[in-house]
């Protein structure tokens, strides 16, 4: 039996994850979906953007499916209470070190793009996003006041030598079974954080000699993905540059509606969510695209189930979706038909 906890969250999160567990549903699984709050909806219902309830749940499923977190309402809310710390939390307290943010793009995507479609057709990037370190959780951290009076905020950018290795171990497994190319991104020319990070990818990479390694400072891929973005095969990086990368990366595969993710932890225990956020905006309208969070289901079967069928099934019925003209706003071009959140995952139920 799949134990799997579902935590729709915020904003479009329950909508999307309706499409989700609708898709998972029709598939001849043995399933057990259980639903808790997390975000702004742990703290409506429990005083906390995690509820030690939603904690529990999640430690003893096989794998927890998300939604999304946060809503400007809860903007004025001290930190902790933020739904944005669930989120953290969660990550932090189960280990899932290892955030894997596929960049795909589908054929019938390349005019949905902002770039030119010679630029990202054929686009398959994966990249490995360290998830419990570096600044997010480095200490010390916080706001305080200086003896003059004025204000200072400290946060911290830290990494020890056993974090990154296991971080790397996991993007050179990737790579072994895609094109056998990564490349690392640092900013090893002014942070010694990160300068231990290239040290330690290179220690990493003698145990995978048909892995080819490359380091990029960071500022330099930014701009290399929306150059030249064909030109990766896998990127390994931190905490904070993998936030920022990923959701560049994103673009080029016509939407952040598109990009599924997987966060696991050392034994492929993982959490699966859209990388995208909460859209607060576009709430309960019908309008989301629930695509990534169908295709983070996708992932959950093929990486903690070792589900590789019902995975490429679920992958395969959303390319009919797409090739039969289905489109959420957030991908529609002239020509395609223009569908809700819903009929969108009636769609993809139909495909399967
Ligand atoms: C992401 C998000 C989160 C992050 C936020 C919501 C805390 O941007 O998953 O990329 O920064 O990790
Ligand atoms: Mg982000």
């Amino acid at each position: 039996m799949m134990k799997i906890a579902v935590l729709p969250g915020d904003g479009i999160g329950p909508e999307i994850v309706a499409q989700a567990v609708k898709v998972l549903n029709a598939l001849d699984l043995d399933l057990q979906l259980q639903e808790a709050p997390i975000g702004g909806a742990g703290y409506e219902a429990a005083g906390d953007p995690l509820p030690a309830d939603t904690l529990a749940l999640a430690k003893s499923s096989d794998a927890v499916l998300l939604g999304a977190v946060g809503d400007w309402k809860y903007d004025s809310l001290p930190r902790d209470m933020r739904p944005e710390r669930g989120l953290l939390r969660i990550r932090k307290e189960l280990n899932l070190f290892a955030n894997l943010r596929p960049a795909l793009l589908y054929p019938e995507l390349a005019s949905a793009s902002t770039l030119k479609p010679e630029v990202v057709s054929g686009l398959d990037l994966m990249i490995v996003r360290e998830l419990t370190g570096d600044i997010y959780f480095g200490q010390p951290r916080g706001i305080s006041t200086l003896e003059n009076g004025e204000r200072e905020g400290i946060n911290t950018m830290r990494y020890n030598e056993s974090e990154i290795r296991r971080i790397g171990h996991v993007a050179f497994q990737i790579a072994m079974k895609r094109n056998k190319k990564v490349c690392s991104v640092d900013k090893a020319n002014v942070l010694e954080t990160t300068e231990l990070w290239r040290q330690v990818m290179i220690e990493v990479a003698k145990e995978y000699p048909q892995v080819e390694l490359s380091h990029m400072y960071v500022d330099n891929a930014a701009m290399q993905l929306v150059r030249a973005p064909k030109q990766f095969d896998v990127m390994v990086t931190g905490n904070i540059f993998g936030d920022i990368l990923s959701d560049e990366a994103s673009m080029l595969t016509g939407s952040i509606g598109m990009l599924p993710s997987a966060s696991l932890d050392a034994n492929n225990k993982g959490m699966y969510e859209p990388s995208h956020g909460s859209a607060p905006d576009i709430a309960g309208k019908d309008v989301a695209n629930p695509l990534a969070t169908i295709l983070s289901a996708a992932m959950m079967l093929r990486y903690t189930f070792n589900d590789e069928n019902n995975a490429l099934r679920i992958e395969n019925a959303v390319k009919k979706t797409l090739a039969q003209g289905f489109r959420t706003a957030d991908i529609w071009t002239e020509g395609a038909s223009k569908v809700g959140c819903n009929a969108m995952g009636d769609a993809v139920v139909a495909a399967l």
